[in-house]
Parts: structure tokens; C-alpha cells; sequence
């Protein structure tokens, strides 16, 4: 699997040209990226990034990538990142490691969104791998309704679980919020419920990028590399 992604993340690194500002994503095959990106700096590439994560923002200093915020630059050229699920729309979950929010934002800066990915995070139907949905501490329980609402009016329905991290206690984003997991298994209309999420005062952010990737590039065991293009 870990040679899968890194395969995904070394076709990605064709389309990174000297000069470009790239967005970092984050999560296992992002890593992979950066750290192929790391040896393309050292041998005189020419690009500087934004991390989607404090993670990211750590392992591209010590590869000796050149990083910068948002607040210093205008756009990104490119941001390229992993996903939990790609539909043929290319809608994509994301925020399995907890870093949506700063990923949202940076692709959303970006002129192109790859996602890399192997091959089994290809999905008919976004929905099996649970929706990170990031929300403020504070009114949780009045938020977790409104979330089940908006749920129901998009006809999904499902267990919402407050993610802990590896050591028990609950996770906090880079951002200082909470996730709530929703384990949903089918989200027939994903633009419809990511709109009704945006919608919800408690709710910093979901994990539904609609619209944002431009291209998926997946590798897989039996297949290789497979490009796919936005619609
Ligand atoms: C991080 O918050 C996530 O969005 C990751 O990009 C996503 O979960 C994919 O991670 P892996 O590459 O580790 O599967």
C-alpha cells in the first residue's frame, strides 16, 4: 500500500514546475509526496509551499522546502493532496488525520487540486468512510442537532462519534476544535449536505471537498496509474 501511494505522489510531482506555489497536503500519502518534493528542492527545484498542518509544516522544513502562509501570497498555482474517499465527480472526502479545515482553505486558494491516492479510496458513492465534520466545543450537543437535521433533510442518517486521538482523550484540531465522525455509509447527495453543513453556526467544517479537486491520480496493484480529470 505504502508503495502505491508513493506511486500516486511521484506521478503527482510531474505536474510541479520550477517557481510554482504548491499547497502540502496532509495524511500518509501526502507524506510521500513531500518527501519526493524534499529530494526535487535539494537538487535545485525552485518552488515554495503552504502545509496544510503543523505535521506538514514540520516534515517540509526538516526536506528543506521553502514555506510560506496565505497571508503572504496571493494564490496558490497548485495544492497537492491525499483523500479517505474519490467519486467519479471527483467530490472527495477528506480529514481522516484531522487536518480538513487548513486543507479546505489552501485548496480553495489553489488554481488545481490534484489528490493522490491508492486505488481503493475509489468509491461509486462518498459515504462508507465516516464524514469528519469539525466543530467548536462550545453548544455541542445543540450543533450534533442541528447536524442530525440538516442529515435528515439531505436523507442520510447515522452515528455521529466525537473522535479521540491515539491517546485516549479528545482529539483537537491544529485549529483548537473538535471533530465529530458521522458514520453515514451513503451520501447519495453530497453538494446538497455540505451546504446544509456550511449552514450550521457550530460547524467550523466538513470533510466534503465539492468541487475543489481538478485531477485524481490513483495507483493501483492491477491497473498502475490512472489519471482522471474533472468533468
Ligand atoms: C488529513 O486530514 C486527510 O484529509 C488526509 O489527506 C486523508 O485522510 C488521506 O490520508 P491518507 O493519505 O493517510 O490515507
Amino acid at each position: 500500500m505504502e508503495e502505491l501511494k508513493r506511486q500516486a505522489a511521484a506521478r503527482a510531482l510531474e505536474e510541479v514546475r520550477d517557481g510554482m506555489k504548491l499547497g502540502l497536503g496532509t495524511g500518509s500519502t501526502a507524506k510521500h509526496f513531500v518527501d519526493l518534493l524534499g529530494e526535487r528542492v535539494r537538487a535545485g527545484l525552485d518552488v515554495i509551499g503552504v502545509p496544510t498542518s503543523e505535521v506538514t509544516r514540520a516534515q517540509a522544513e526538516r526536506c528543506g522546502i521553502r514555506l510560506t502562509t496565505l497571508d503572504d501570497i496571493d494564490r496558490l498555482d497548485l495544492t497537492i493532496d491525499g483523500a479517505d474517499e474519490i467519486e467519479p465527480a471527483l467530490n472527495v472526502i477528506k480529514g481522516g488525520g484531522g487536518a480538513l479545515l487548513r486543507e479546505k482553505i489552501v485548496a480553495a486558494a489553489s488554481d488545481r487540486m490534484i489528490v493522490i491516492a491508492d486505488d481503493s479510496k475509489w468509491v461509486d458513492v462518498l459515504g462508507r468512510f465516516p464524514l469528519p465534520i469539525e466543530v467548536i466545543p462550545f453548544g455541542l450537543a445543540a450543533t450534533r442537532r442541528a447536524i442530525a437535521k440538516a442529515f435528515a433533510e439531505s436523507s442520510v442518517s447515522g452515528q455521529m462519534v466525537v473522535r479521540n486521538g491515539k491517546d485516549g482523550h479528545v482529539f483537537v484540531t491544529d485549529g483548537g476544535h473538535w471533530i465529530v465522525d458521522a458514520h453515514l455509509e451513503r451520501i447519495a447527495d453530497a453538494p446538497r449536505l455540505a451546504g446544509l453543513l456550511n449552514a450550521i453556526p457550530g460547524v467550523v467544517e466538513h470533510g466534503l471537498f465539492i468541487g475543489l479537486a481538478s485531477t485524481a491520480i490513483l495507483a493501483g496493484a492491477a491497473h498502475g496509474i490512472r489519471v482522471v480529470e474533472r468533468r
